[in-house]
C-alpha cells in the first residue's frame, strides 16, 4: 500500500503596513492592502505533516500534540475542503490515472518551534504549513500567490507567509476573492541585512483578539475609514520603493508611522482597545531616542519599532546596529538569561551592560525590573515555506502523531 505524506515547514511574519479590518469576514478580504517581513524559519516556524489514506474515518489534526476540533464551517474546514477541491480539479480531473487522494480524509500534525506562551501569533505561520504541506501531498502545480488565497481563508496575515523576503497582500476587489492574495515584493537574498529583535514582553492580561478586534475597529473607528482611503495606499507605494532601493530610513519612518496608526484606530475603537503597555512605550522611547541622535549625526534613522495585536515588540533595523540595539534592551530592560548571540556578531564580550551610544539621553525611560521583557529573539529575513524530506514526519506509522 502506497502512503500518501508530506511535510512542510513556514515561517512567521511581521507586518510593517499593518492589516486591520475585513471587508468579508467569511471570505476574509481585508479593507487594505498590507505589506510584512518574513522572518527566518531557522529561528520561528510552523512544521506541518498531511498524511491521507482512504482507511482513516474523518480529517483529524493535532497541533504541538493535542487534537483540535476541526469545526464544520470553521477555518480549517475551508482551507482542507479547498485544496481537497483544487486536487480534484488541477489533478485528478485532468489525469485520470492520479489516486483519488481527494476523496481520502486526511490526518494533519502541526509544531511550533517556538513557545506558544511566547505570545506570538502562530496562526500565520501554521496555515501557511498547513497549505503548504496539502500543497505537496496533493502534489498540486499551483503558485505561492495561489496558494495564499486558500492560507487567507484560514487567517488573514497567513497568506503573507507563502513567500519569503518581503511581502505585499494586494487586497483585491473582486467579491469572490480570487485576487486578494499575496505577492513577492522582494526576495530574501535582495537585502539580507534587514535583521530583527523580538522583545518578548510579559503580559498576564487577556488581550482582544485580532478577529474580533478588527471588527469592532470596522464598526466603530471614523479614523479607520481614513487610514483606508488616504494613508495605506500611499504608504504601500512609500515602502515598497524603499525596499526596492535598500533605503532603511524610509523604511523605518514608514513601519513605525503605520505601527503608530494601528494602534490608533484601536483606540479609537468603542469601546477602546489597548495592545501596549507600560513596557511597549518604554521600548518606543528608546528607540525614538536613538534614532534622534542617528539623525542628528547623519540624518538617518538606524532601528524601526513595530506592535502587533499584543505588547511585544519587533525592532528591525540593519544588522551592523544589532549589537548597539540589544545593548539598548538589556541595559532598560535586564534579562535572566544571557542573550543568544545566534549570529556570532557581538564577539566574545558579547552583550554586556554596553555604554549608550554617544549623545543618548539615559532619561528617556526608567530600568524596568528584570523579566519585564521576559525573552528576546534575535532574527532577520527568512525564505519562503519549505518541503522537508520524509525524516522530518511528524506523523507516525499508525498515522497520529509521533
Ligand atoms: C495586527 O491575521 O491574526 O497582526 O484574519 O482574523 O485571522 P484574522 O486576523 P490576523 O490579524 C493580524 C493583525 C496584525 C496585523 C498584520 O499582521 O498585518
Amino acid at each position: 500500500m502506497a502512503i500518501y505524506q508530506a511535510t512542510a515547514s513556514a515561517p512567521v511574519n511581521i507586518a510593517c503596513i499593518k492589516y486591520w479590518g475585513k471587508r468579508d469576514t467569511k471570505l476574509i478580504l481585508p479593507t487594505n492592502s498590507s505589506l510584512s517581513v518574513t522572518l527566518d524559519q531557522d529561528h520561528l516556524r510552523s512544521t506541518t505533516t498531511a498524511r491521507a489514506d482512504p482507511s482513516f474515518e474523518r480529517d483529524r489534526l493535532w497541533l504541538n500534540g493535542t487534537e483540535e476540533e476541526i469545526k464544520d464551517v470553521g477555518r480549517l474546514a475551508t482551507c482542507i475542503k479547498e485544496m481537497k477541491r483544487i486536487r480534484r480539479e488541477v489533478v485528478e480531473a485532468k489525469d485520470p490515472q492520479a489516486p483519488k487522494l481527494s476523496t481520502f480524509p486526511v490526518h494533519i500534525a502541526s509544531h511550533n518551534n517556538f513557545p506558544t506562551a511566547a505570545g506570538l501569533a502562530s496562526s500565520a505561520s501554521g496555515f501557511a504549513a498547513l497549505v503548504s504541506a496539502l500543497a505537496a501531498l496533493y502534489e498540486l502545480p499551483s503558485s505561492p500567490s495561489e496558494l495564499s488565497v486558500i492560507a487567507r481563508q484560514g487567517s488573514g496575515s497567513a497568506c503573507r507567509s507563502l513567500f519569503g523576503g518581503f511581502v505585499a497582500w494586494e487586497m483585491g476587489s473582486a467579491a469572490d476573492g480570487h485576487d486578494s492574495l499575496a505577492v513577492e515584493v522582494a526576495p530574501q537574498s535582495h537585502w539580507p541585512e534587514m535583521h530583527a529583535l523580538i522583545c518578548v514582553v510579559s503580559d498576564d492580561k487577556k488581550g482582544t483578539s485580532s478577529t474580533s478586534g478588527m471588527q469592532r475597529t470596522v464598526e466603530t473607528s471614523a479614523l479607520l475609514q481614513h487610514r483606508i482611503k488616504e494613508v495605506v495606499p500611499a504608504r504601500m507605494a512609500e515602502i515598497t520603493a524603499a525596499i526596492k532601493a535598500r533605503d532603511f530610513d524610509a523604511f523605518a519612518r514608514v513601519t513605525m508611522a503605520d505601527s503608530n496608526q494601528f494602534h490608533a484606530v484601536a483606540l479609537d475603537t468603542e469601546p477602546p482597545i489597548f495592545y501596549m503597555n507600560d513596557v511597549s512605550r518604554a521600548i518606543i522611547a528608546l528607540v525614538v531616542e536613538y534614532n534622534r541622535v542617528a539623525l542628528e549625526k547623519t540624518g538617518k534613522r538606524k532601528a524601526a519599532y513595530t506592535f502587533d495585536a499584543g505588547p511585544n515588540a519587533v525592532i528591525y533595523a540593519p544588522a551592523e546596529n544589532m549589537r548597539e540595539i540589544v545593548s539598548l534592551i538589556v541595559r532598560y530592560f535586564p534579562q535572566k538569561d544571557a542573550f543568544k548571540d545566534v549570529f556570532g556578531l557581538f564577539g566574545v564580550a558579547g552583550v554586556g551592560e554596553g555604554g549608550l551610544v554617544e549623545g543618548f539621553d539615559e532619561r528617556v525611560a526608567k530600568r524596568f525590573e528584570t523579566g519585564a521583557v521576559k525573552g528576546l529573539i534575535h532574527t532577520r529575513v527568512g525564505d519562503g515555506p519549505r518541503r522537508l524530506a520524509a525524516e522530518e514526519a511528524l506523523l507516525g506509522g499508525d498515522g497520529k502523531p509521533l
